[in-house]
């Protein structure tokens, strides 16, 4: 790697990885990477990086539940004005990754710089990208290069992943207020979930706690079915890619189950929609039910998690504290044995559930609120 010109070494196998994810969930992902055996995963403000080259591009993308989009950092240089970002934009060895009949787009930000026109920024990269390589450039590309200029160090990134990686490619339907699969991935996580025990969602939407579960159980990888913007590259390997993904397609059969309700039938029958096109309706059972009906499935206690409807989201917040309290009444007269995991927008509406939760979790932004995690040990 050189300072001044790609931070990628010649051979494109090793550079910087950067793992992007939700704000407040950087941790919870680095430990995933970690225990999927990414190499030199640390945890920075937005993400995780590693180190690796492009066949870590395409796992990172494959195999990562936590993880919102993979950036390949490709380039990194001293820029002070304009005319330097253009000649040092022009030395960029673009033919490496970029391939000149796939089209591109620039996206740019500048902070605390003297190069600080994004537009102006992204204008230069574009016109190096063209005039050197001979790539079209489309807003409309799926490829894309991020651009940042910080303290006038500018990083060029090639986003590997195209559409958000909570996007596994198997979900059309969705209820209400559904919750990312890559939140979804981390809050079991970090509810210590490993893909052995039972998990059930008694207000389960379209389902995604408890397909992530089977999916997670069932060693199934959530890119397995999706298309990347990695496959658009000079540096994609069909036939290496093709192994890759066909190596972790088989999944396990796992001995548990993993359970969802809801009291509407629209979100039960997505529900079973969706696990069918994730190939695990086999290991799942969803029931159209209210909580106050829920009981504990046969068997070994494990994780109950649920999402239930926030105040400001959906419904109004009085009689959310009703339900709030008939959740928690029901998960402490049955449920003995089994963790919980309860996302929700305010700390009021948790205490509502009487449940003895640990100090919170992880609390990230969703769709425009603040959600956080609260959790118990195994209930009394
Ligand atoms: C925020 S949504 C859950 C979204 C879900 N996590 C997903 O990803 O799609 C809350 C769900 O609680 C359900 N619900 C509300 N009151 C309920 C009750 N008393 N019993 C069962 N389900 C209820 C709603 O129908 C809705 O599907």
């Amino acid at each position: 790697m050189t300072s001044d010109t790609a931070a990628a070494d010649r051979t494109g196998t090793d550079f910087e990885i950067f793992i992007v994810t939700a704000p407040g969930l950087e941790s919870v992902l680095c430990a995933e990477v970690k225990a999927k055996g990414f190499r030199d995963a640390t945890a920075i403000k937005g993400g995780v990086t590693v180190r690796g080259g492009w066949p870590e591009v395409w796992r990172a993308n494959l195999e990562l539940r936590g993880a919102t989009r993979v950036l390949a950092r490709v380039a990194s240089f001293r820029a002070f004005h304009l005319a330097q970002l253009d000649k040092r934009a022009r030395r960029v060895p673009w033919a490496e990754f970029l391939r000149p009949d796939v089209p591109v787009r620039v996206e740019a930000s500048c902070k605390g710089s003297r190069i600080y026109h994004a537009g102006a920024t992204a204008q230069r990269i574009e016109r190096a990208i063209t005039e050197e390589l001979g790539a079209p450039i489309s807003a409309e590309a799926e490829v894309s290069i991020k651009a940042r200029i910080d303290d006038d160090l500018c990083t060029l990134s090639v986003d590997a992943s195209g559409e958000s990686l909570h996007k596994r490619g198997h979900k059309e339907e969705i209820h209400k207020a559904p919750l990312r699969e890559t939140l979804a991935a981390l809050f079991l996580h970090h509810c210590g979930y490993e893909g052995t025990e039972p998990v059930v969602d008694p207000m389960c939407g379209s389902g995604t706690f408890v397909i992530e579960a089977a999916e997670i159980a069932a060693g199934l990888h959530p890119g397995r079915t999706r298309r990347f913007a990695f496959e658009q590259l000079a540096s994609f390997d069909d036939a290496a890619w093709q192994a890759m993904r066909s190596a972790g397609s088989a999944g396990t059969a796992p001995a548990v189950r993993f359970y969802g309700s809801d009291r509407d039938g629209g979100a039960i029958a997505m529900s079973r929609a969706n696990a069918e096109r994730a190939g695990v309706v086999a290991l799942t059972d969803f029931q159209k039910h209210a909580v106050s009906d829920l009981m504990p499935p046969e068997g070994p206690p494990g994780l109950v998690i649920v999402n239930p409807p926030y105040g400001a989201r959906i419904g109004e917040k009085k009689p959310l504290f009703a339900l709030y309290g008939a959740l928690g009444q029901t998960l402490l007269s049955r449920f003995s044995g089994w963790r919980v995991g309860l996302v929700t927008n305010e700390a009021s509406l948790a205490q509502a559930t009487g449940l003895p939760f640990q100090p919170s979790g992880p609390s990230v932004s969703h769709g425009g609120l603040r959600v956080t995690l609260h959790s118990t040990a195994a209930l009394p």
